[in-house]
């Protein structure tokens, strides 16, 4: 157990035990052993959370913060995480299982940008003046929403919470912030790291506990104004229920089934790397995971071959070998429901082409080869549910009608891809695929002004872009002054 990890909770800037006492082991997936205890936190201490919250925003140095200077913070903050980043990508891998260099290049490179990005946006934000009828001037105010409640998950940790707390803080807010009880780790040092680079205390407060109790406590504080959840559909309804009691504003980024979409005339080496990575990146343990590939007819057994073959080359190992391709899985909760839809995609009869196989990594550790289900039905569950771990279900299809009916035939709508040399078809499946990012003959491209999030029950409101922070982490004010009187 390393002296130096954070592991209790972050509030006004302190760290501070639970008010229970009570603590919980987090586990590296990759070898089963405890990396920390760390302080449970639950009601009361999302009571003190929040309370601190609140004593920022009625505080000068955060409520009368120029917009410059809170531009000035967030790029500090983004320099200090980049001056850090093999410390947190390092403790991101040990919590979570996902390779290292994921962790360092793709979750921390994209969260050093979106605090630059955010920053930028600080001092850009302003209402209008409005020309109504009468003797008045009317104009818009554009204030922070007030106490902003952050839960996130255990797939992209720093990254989720980052996503919404740069946003936040760029438009005034305060901040409490529970992480995935899998991973608390980062968001600790990230309460920590704002600290140091000045941020006012209660501005961004970690309080790390599990769901049903911290979370569920955060969500329905009256003290907070403001929900943004990232996790499973399931989990996004009851924090939907439970913020309707006090008219939280929510927003909900959920879960997915995407669907990564083949035509025959595509570049078919493109399209099948595309594939491999657009299921089995991040373990498959990704929200926007291309996890049903449709393929058209005339070259699915073609495809299906080198896909197999290419899904076999991702090599499982210890997440910290630069050789490794999929670490391991979370948890072994999660192992064992990955298991379990192997399972029911056996039983359904859909054809088990490669992997499917529980393994370890020096005879430790939750670890999943590389899945590839073929002659899968659209209906079967393994191509319904979210099965969030490295198995693909691959779903022939006849012409480009068929392909948007079965593109669209789940409950979810959060991101497709589509592989095709034909611009026309390529926009057409665009405009006809109902999510909400559509990736054309690449796939997972993030970026800290494009926005991202779900139709249908993969939930509403956007992260990232510049709408998007204005519509979820500010509210407008209409001030109307007589002149005439
Ligand atoms: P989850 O939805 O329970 O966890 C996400 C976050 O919500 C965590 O911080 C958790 O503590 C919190 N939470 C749980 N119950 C809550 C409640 N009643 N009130 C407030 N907050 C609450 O996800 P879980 O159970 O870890 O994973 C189960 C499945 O959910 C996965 O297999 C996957 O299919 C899906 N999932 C999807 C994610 C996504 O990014 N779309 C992320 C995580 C999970
Ligand atoms: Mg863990």
């Amino acid at each position: 157990m390393s002296q130096d990890i954070r592991n209790r909770l972050w509030i006004g800037n302190a760290w501070a035990d639970a008010a229970s006492g009570a603590t919980f082991e987090t586990i590296n997936p990759a070898t089963g052993e405890t990396i920390t205890t760390v302080a449970e936190g639950d009601a009361p201490d999302i009571d003190r959370a929040v309370d601190a919250a609140r004593a920022a925003l009625a505080n000068p140095d955060w409520k009368a913060i120029s917009p410059h200077k809170r531009a000035q913070l967030l790029w500090k903050l983004a320099d200090a995480i980049e001056a850090n980043v093999d410390e947190l990508a390092r403790l991101e891998t040990q919590d979570n299982g996902k390779p290292f260099f994921e962790s360092k290049y793709a979750d921390l490179g994209l969260v050093v940008e979106v605090y630059r990005y955010f920053a930028g946006l600080a001092d850009k934000v302003h209402g209008a003046t409005i020309p109504v009828k009468g003797a008045f001037l009317n104009y818009t105010l554009r204030e922070p929403v007030g106490v902003v409640g952050c839960i996130t998950p255990w797939n992209f940790p720093l990254s989720m919470a980052s996503w919404k707390v740069a946003p936040a803080l760029a438009m005034g807010n305060a901040v409490v912030l529970k992480p995935a009880e899998q991973t608390p780790l980062t968001a600790l040092r990230l309460g920590e790291l704002a600290a140091e680079v000045g941020f006012p205390e209660g501005v961004l407060n970690v309080v790390p506990g599990f769901g049903q109790t911290a979370g569920a406590a955060l969500v329905r504080h009256p003290g907070v104004d403001a929900i943004a959840f990232t996790g499973s559909t399931e989990v996004g309804k009851t924090v939907m229920r439970d913020a309707a009691e006090t008219l939280k504003k929510v927003s909900l980024e959920l879960g997915g089934k995407s669907p990564n979409v083949v035509f025959a005339d595509a570049d078919l080496k493109a399209a099948v790397k595309g594939a491999t990575g657009g299921i089995f990146y991040g373990k498959g343990e990704v929200c926007a995971a291309g996890s049903r590939v449709l393929v058209e007819r005339s070259i699915y057994d073609e495809f299906v071959d080198a896909f197999a073959r290419s899904a076999e080359r991702m090599v499982v190992g210890d997440p910290m070998d630069k050789g490794t391709r999929i670490g391991a899985i979370v948890s072994e909760k999660q192992l064992d429901r990955v298991m379990g839809y192997v399972e029911a995609g056996k039983a359904e009869g859909a054809r088990l082409v490669t992997g499917g196989e529980r393994t370890t990594v020096d005879g430790k550790g939750n670890f999943v080869t590389a899945t590839v289900f073929a002659d899968v039905d659209v209906d079967m569950k393994i191509a319904q549910e979210e099965i969030f771990g490295p198995v693909a279900a691959v779903i022939p299809f006849d012409d480009m009608d068929d392909a948007i009916k079965k593109a669209n035939q789940t409950i979810y709508g959060l991101a497709a891809g589509v592989w095709t040399r034909d611009i026309g078809k390529a926009h057409r499946m665009a405009a006809e695929i109902k999510a909400g990012t559509v990736w054309v003959n690449t796939y997972n491209q993030y970026d800290a002004a494009s926005p991202f999030g779900g139709f249908k029950q993969s939930g509403f409101g956007r992260d990232l872009g510049s709408e998007s922070a204005l519509e979820k982490y500010t509210q407008v004010k209409s001030v109307w002054v007589a002149l005439d009187r």
